[in-house]
């Protein structure tokens, strides 16, 4: 993916979250990590055209995505998402969670759905699951079955916020090695993560923003065992430390 941005700007009240942000990012996995309340939330909502910038604009693999209602509800419908809680609709079966949209969005056929279904529940050894509820799945399980789910529809990028946060860690790592095997098929995302283990095996850039906006930009190799500004090397050692 390419992500160009220029002067964008995101404001609650008088706080500022991101100032007149300026980058062009290449990256195939992008991790972006960070202190909680730093702004990557803000930042992943405004790439996924869930939110609109106060001022300045972005663009994916060169088209410049306008800050209007019109322009972000058909970007969005290119765009997976992945969040903390999965948010899978908990009275349809695994199978009818990941057909809705396909067939609701996207028009297509019932059967096609399905099979498209299928192929991607037992391509990721989650047949099994296939009719089961969400609330008869693990954790791990449904965050699974909402991976499925976002890119069902093919999307030009997959962005998860802290897809892990709410698991336990056997079940963190079932996910995020599903996640890792996504990006070496080819599938590009943008992860908000602490998992900075992750972030150094899967992705090959990193962004570290704070509450005093966007620290470093890079490579991750890097980033992450170069860090050049202080607040990273601290958030880096904190981390580790646990
Ligand atoms: N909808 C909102 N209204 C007001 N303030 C918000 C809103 N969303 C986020 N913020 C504020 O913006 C800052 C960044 O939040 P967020 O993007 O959620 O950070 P992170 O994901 O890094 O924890 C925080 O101080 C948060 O309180
Ligand atoms: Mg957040």
């Amino acid at each position: 993916m390419k992500l160009e941005f220029r002067d964008l700007t995101v404001r609650f009240g008088s706080q500022i979250v991101l100032d007149h942000f300026t980058d062009t990012i290449e990256a195939k996995a992008l991790a972006i990590i960070g202190p909680s309340g730093g702004g990557k939330s803000t930042l992943l909502r405004v790439l996924g055209g869930l939110l609109q910038a106060n001022d300045g604009t972005f663009a994916l693999n060169g088209q410049w995505i306008e800050s209007k209602e019109h322009t972000l509800s058909e970007y969005r419908k290119q765009i997976g998402f992945v969040f903390q809680s999965n948010g899978l609709f908990p009275h349809l079966s695994a199978l009818d969670n990941i057909t809705l949209p396909l067939i609701h969005t996207f028009m297509m056929d019932k059967a096609a759905a399905k099979e498209k279904a299928l192929y991607l529940l037992r391509k990721f050894g989650l047949e099994d699951s296939s009719h089961k509820f969400p609330a008869q799945l693990s954790g791990g399980q449904q965050q699974r079955i909402a991976i499925i789910r976002a890119i069902a529809i093919e999307p030009k990028l997959l962005l998860l916020d802290e897809p892990t946060s709410a698991l336990d860690p056997e079940l963190s790592h079932e996910v995020l090695t599903m996640l890792k095997e996504l990006v070496q098929s080819g599938v590009e995302l943008v992860i908000v993560t602490h998992h900075l283990g992750f972030a150094s095996n899967a992705c090959d850039t990193v962004m570290y923003m704070d509450e005093f906006g966007i620290g470093e930009i890079g490579k991750t190799d890097v980033v992450l065992r170069q860090p050049k500004t202080e607040r990273l090397q601290r958030f880096i050692s904190k981390i580790l430390s646990i």
